[in-house]
């Protein structure tokens, strides 16, 4: 069987990194989550200042992109890859709310895309990836043989991330879940650089009423039609 790119973009919430996970175990893929990129950047300008409440010190920021070091590391007791920003383990601290709310003002930054960009580029160069994204199969890998855009209503997502927050002891309103996911597709839906938009070779996945298991047969198939 050859090895081919899947590149999996989408709204947020949409589930596409569950999905992403399951295709790549099944197919013996790396995965890649690119959304925990861009969380790791938040999360470190968060911590070095540069982020306030009204606006952001970018050139602070890009002067200081050199020092980030990102890395994913396998963890296998829990049988996926784990965000290391300069050598520490921040997987729970960038999938925590006060990240989500600024994720997409830090994503906008042009120098923050070209380091990111390169990066996954170099992940995704021997092939047998699946990368999740907003811009992977318009700017990351246009060449990818499998694409797929994922949509589903907002109020849908907002209430599949309000529950996994939940889950994970954050103290959130459904509200607040709904008005941060609205706010993301705005912001990366219309940005100078790489905005969000389906690639017009893309499949188009809306799994509003959907459940995993047929969500994960039709993009195993889809994928299999390509292999
Ligand atoms: O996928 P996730 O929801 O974790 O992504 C967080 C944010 O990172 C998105 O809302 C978007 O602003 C940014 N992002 C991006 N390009 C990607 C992946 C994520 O701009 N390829």
């Amino acid at each position: 069987m050859k090895k081919i790119t899947i590149a999996i973009d989408g709204y947020s919430s949409t589930g596409k990194s569950t999905l992403a996970k399951q295709l790549a175990k099944e197919l013996g893929y790396v995965y890649v989550d690119t959304g925990a990129m861009y969380r790791a950047i938040t999360l470190f300008a968060m911590h070095s200042g540069y982020i306030g409440d009204e606006s952001i010190n970018v050139d602070g920021l890009v002067s200081e992109l050199f020092k980030i070091q990102l890395k994913f590391v396998f963890n296998k007791d829990l049988g996926f890859s784990e965000m290391y920003l300069n050598g520490e383990n921040v997987e729970r601290k960038i999938r925590k709310m006060e990240v989500s709310k600024n994720v997409s003002r830090i994503a906008e930054i042009e120098q923050v895309r070209i380091k990111l960009v390169e990066m996954q580029r170099k992940m995704g160069a021997e092939k047998g990836i699946v990368m999740d994204g907003r811009d992977i199969g318009t700017v990351v890998f246009p060449d990818a043989e499998l694409k797929v855009f994922m949509t589903a209503s907002p109020e849908k997502r907002a209430y599949r991330r309000y529950k996994e927050l939940l889950d994970r002891g954050e103290k959130v309103s459904y509200e607040d879940v709904l008005e941060n996911v609205e706010k993301r597709d705005h912001i990366d839906s219309h940005r100078e650089f790489s905005p969000l938009m389906k690639a017009k070779d893309a499949v188009e996945f809306d799994n509003s009423d959907m459940g995993l298991k047929e969500q994960f047969e039709r993009m195993h198939n889809h994928a299999l039609r390509v292999i």
